[in-house]
């Protein structure tokens, strides 16, 4: 561990300009320095680094920290190993804080699973690399045209049909039985230890620095369950880890695209025939960290499911995901009844490549599967589909592919698009949507809470004024989230070091990003009359919210009284009453 005041040294001994500035030419513009983000393709610079507040911030792709940020996504390291590069660069010396007993037992038993996780994997390879009992599983590899190379890379095994034979080889090893028993690899009965996998072909699951997790067996015949996973463990968590990510992060970085399969073999098909940027889920549905995973990784993401109704399924949820995180997604659809492994092994790559250059945007996809499903034949099949679709359309936050996508449905369901938006404002709206998030209003709203945001920064006034006020009357959303972060944090003062304190700690990319866009775009307010500017924020966000009680007053006067969807209006408008009073 490095102690807090070395960090700080650091921090305060470079410049995060002198430290962008070695991987990337930066010249001034105005309060900032501007180039070329290093971090997605651009041709007009909206990297901005703002040397007063030592933050940085990518207009174009949102990335934004202070200067360790900056190195960590760089240079692909984690927090500590950043500090020590600065560090050296500044002719600081670290000397690493000794461990506390409880910190460096935590960190001993970590070593110790990552080594149990080592010696079994070796294990299961020289199994299947030699000797008789690996034969069967060769052979089944060989029936699999998997070559020796793939083998490799894979670090496939072999689990021999034994009761034990992975835990005497541990035991052999010095390893501390109880410790591999919390792997879940092996088990103990009143007779005995014993192992989790027999007589499978064994793929090891790494994380995306090529570490040991946990394992996958498959079944060599069609015996059921096909496969079995290693349990949830200290170092494995299903729902946050992607098979493969380390293989194919090489490739990612050149593409910026990622494919994501189900299957270990689906995945070992197309590493294969040379698509690299692919990762597999192990087994579960995709999560919102694997969405995060994707995100921030790739640029793009290609969803390569099976064709059927569960695949179906699995694509359709996944889509929420990745429309939540804003992550572009296209749907890759193999021809009815085959994987990937078995396209490929009839197929050339080039055909393959053909499939994904024609993969469908990930909306469309599932309207178009929707319309199959419930032809639009009838004025109930209509409004069937059109409720399936307005909760995902609410999330697609991108205003042009909201448009094109709301003339498309239109289209395909003929109906005039005054009757879906219609529709889209008709359900069940939310506090958020009323106070203007939905559709054009999205930008003066955003602005009006992006200044009170900058202004909470800057002038401790406002700060203590809003805060007193209640913040939640002037925020929402991750505003809101940061708003409290800011007043936590800064109290009455603003110091550089909390403010660089706030850039380490603030959690969630949406968060990071959103603060570190107003730290290099608020120069504007330097030095104004901060109660000026607040009024009229004030102002601004009251007529917005007249408007939207009027909306809402017009709806009701559609709406039977009394209905449940009646109340439930009435309720929001009366809430927004009360805090248009408080402004
Ligand atoms: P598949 O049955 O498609 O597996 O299940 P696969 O890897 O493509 O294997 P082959 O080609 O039939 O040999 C997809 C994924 O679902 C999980 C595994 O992660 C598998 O790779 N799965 C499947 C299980 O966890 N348990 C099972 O019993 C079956
Ligand atoms: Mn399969």
């Amino acid at each position: 561990m490095i102690p807090d005041d070395k960090v700080r040294e650091v921090a305060e001994r470079l410049s995060i300009v002198e430290v962008v500035s070695e991987y990337l030419p930066l010249r001034r513009a105005g309060s900032n320095y501007v180039g070329l983000c290093p971090f997605h393709g651009e041709k007009t610079p909206s990297f901005n680094v703002n040397p007063a507040r030592e933050i940085f911030h990518c207009f174009g792709c949102g990335a934004g920290g202070n200067a360790f940020s900056f190195v960590m996504k760089i240079e692909g390291v984690t927090f500590p190993e950043a500090v020590k590069l600065l560090a050296r660069k500044a002719g600081i010396e670290i000397e690493e804080r000794q461990l506390t007993p409880a910190e460096k037992k935590s960190q001993d038993e970590h070593s110790q699973f990552l080594r149990i996780n080592e010696l079994t994997a070796s294990y299961y390879r020289s199994l299947l690399l030699t000797g008789q009992e690996g034969e069967a599983a060769r052979h089944y590899l060989t029936g699999r045209t998997v070559a020796a190379d793939i083998s490799e890379a894979y670090r496939l095994g072999f689990a021999p049909d034994r009761r034990d034979g992975l835990v005497r080889h541990l035991k052999n090893n010095g390893v501390d039985l109880e410790c591999a028993l919390k792997l879940g690899i092996i088990r103990k009965a009143d007779s005995g230890w014993y192992d989790l996998f027999r007589n499978r072909l064994i793929f090891p699951i790494r994380d995306h620095r090529g570490q040991v997790i946990g394992f996958a067996g498959r079944v060599l015949d069609a015996s059921l369950p096909k496969y079995i996973n290693s349990p949830e463990s200290p170092l494995y968590h299903k729902s946050s880890v992607l098979f493969g990510m380390d293989m194919a992060l090489p490739s990612i970085r050149i593409s910026n695209a990622i494919i994501i399969v189900e299957g270990y073999f689906d995945h070992l098909a197309l590493f294969r025939a040379g698509f690299k940027n692919v990762v597999a889920t192990c087994g579960t549905a995709l999560t919102p960290t694997h969405a995060g995973l994707i995100k921030r990784h790739g640029e793009r993401v290609y969803t390569l499911f099976d064709g059927d109704s569960a695949g179906k399924k699995a694509t359709i949820r996944s889509m929420e995901l990745f429309l939540e995180q804003r992550i572009p997604a296209y749907v890759i659809t193999m021809p009815p009844g085959e994987d990937p492994d078995n396209f490929l092994s009839l197929n050339s790559p080039e055909a393959f490549k053909t499939l994904q250059d024609t993969a469908r945007p990930i909306f469309e996809f599932f309207v178009r599967s929707l319309l199959l499903e419930t032809p639009p034949d009838s004025v109930d099949n209509k409004v069937r589909v059109m409720d399936e679709i307005v909760p995902r359309f609410r999330k697609i936050v991108d205003s042009v592919e909201r448009d094109l996508y709301e003339k498309e449905v239109c289209r395909l369901l003929g109906i005039p698009v005054h009757a879906f938006r219609k529709r889209m404002g008709g359900k069940s709206i939310t506090a958020q949507d009323a106070a203007g998030s939905m559709e054009g209003s999205t930008h003066t709203v955003t602005s009006v809470q992006d200044t009170l945001l900058s202004l909470l920064l800057s002038y401790s006034e406002a700060r203590t004024e809003m805060a007193n006020g209640g913040l939640e009357i002037f925020f929402s959303g991750p505003h809101l989230a940061l708003a409290q972060r800011i007043v936590d944090e800064l109290k009455d003062e603003e110091d550089l070091q909390k403010l660089g304190h706030l850039a380490e700690t603030v959690e969630g990319a949406d968060l990071k990003s959103l603060f570190s866009r107003l730290m290099v775009s608020d120069s504007h307010l330097a030095n104004i009359d901060w109660r000026t500017v607040f009024n009229q924020c004030r102002r601004s966000s009251e007529k917005k919210q007249l408007s939207s009680i009027k909306d809402i007053a017009a709806r009701l006067a559609l709406l039977e009284s009394g209905s449940e969807e009646y109340m439930e209006l009435l309720k929001q408008a009366d809430g927004l009453r009360s805090r248009k009073s408080h402004l």
